[in-house]
């Protein structure tokens, strides 16, 4: 048998047709532009490429956004006092800090200085904690786009079980947390595994679905994942360049080998990459939608 593909990019153009409609209504009904900046430190190539997709889909969608790019040795007093400045621009409704900042920066003052109504990663402590009792605002965006691509794809959460594999605050402990939330969507009963698990095999073979963010290529293979499992690849390994020029990339999991075994899988890339942007704009808009007494 060889899986089935669920297509990110094809559930993640759907979503933005519909994000693109609700855009145009907001402008016409209510003159209202969501306004997105994505602040990037550095140049990290691998960040200048996220932060590039995700101003351009902002673009498309109608959205007024800026790209802030500041040097690499800006200081954290600065780059906080840039982030007050965007907290109060009525303007802006979501703040994007591109990650990982550079060392002599704590990412965790960072994230305190934005605006929680404005955190369209939803990474600031405070919805971080309303995540975890199930009144979120704002669901961090990979976990997010994984949860849609199973619930888009007509995949079964509830009463599955479900191994992650990784426990980043990125996408590893939210998405566990957000699948185990007693909501629709959710109701799984959630494993985490992670670097210092005794026998990961032994648990990724229980999964009914099996999620990946272990920031390593080929971290699973077949004979880690059950028969039929549902396979959800968020890796994103650069493996060297395409004739193109352009990075080639592989996920955590050995597709070759897992989709003979699956009946799910998303590829990399295609598959969970562009549902996370699509969940930034998503938020994007919710967060203008509350700024602006609608919702
Ligand atoms: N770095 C890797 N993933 C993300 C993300 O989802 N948001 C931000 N801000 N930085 C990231």
């Amino acid at each position: 048998m060889s899986a089935k593909i669920i297509s990110g990019t094809e559930i993640a153009k759907q979503i933005r047709e519909e994000l693109q409609r609700e855009a145009a209504d907001l402008k016409s009904k209510h003159n209202l532009v969501p306004g997105l900046v994505t602040i990037l430190v550095g140049e990290d190539p691998a960040s200048v490429s996220y932060v590039t997709a995700k101003q351009k889909t902002s673009k498309d969608l109608g959205f007024y956004s800026i790209q802030d790019t500041q040097p690499p040795d800006i200081t954290e007093d600065k780059l906080i006092t840039l982030i007050e400045q965007y907290n109060r621009d009525p303007k802006i409704h979501g703040i994007l800090v591109q990650l990982p900042l550079p060392k002599h920066i704590n990412e965790t003052r960072v994230l305190y200085a934005m605006d929680p109504k404005k955190d369209v990663d939803a990474f600031h402590p405070f919805n971080v904690g309303k995540l975890m009792i199930g009144e979120a605002d704002f669901y961090p965006c990979t976990p997010h786009g994984i949860q849609q691509l199973l619930v888009r794809s007509g995949v079964k959460i509830e009463g599955a079980e479900v191994v992650v594999v990784g426990r980043s605050n990125i996408v590893g402990k939210p998405i566990a947390m957000m699948l185990v939330q007693k909501q629709s969507g959710a109701n799984a009963t959630v494993t985490i595994c992670h670097t210092k698990t005794r026998d990961m095999a032994a648990h990724t073979r229980t999964a009914d679905i099996l999620i990946v963010a272990a920031g390593k290529p080929k971290a699973v293979t077949a004979d880690m994942v059950k028969e039929g499992a549902v396979v959800i690849d968020v890796g994103v390994n650069r493996i060297g360049m395409t004739a193109e020029g352009k990075a080639k990339l592989c996920g955590d999991v050995d597709f070759e080998g897992v989709k003979e075994k699956a009946s799910a899988i998303t590829p990399v890339p295609g598959g969970v990459g562009p549902m996370t942007i699509t969940m930034l704009m998503m938020n994007t808009i919710k967060a203008a939608k509350v700024s602006a007494g609608l919702k």
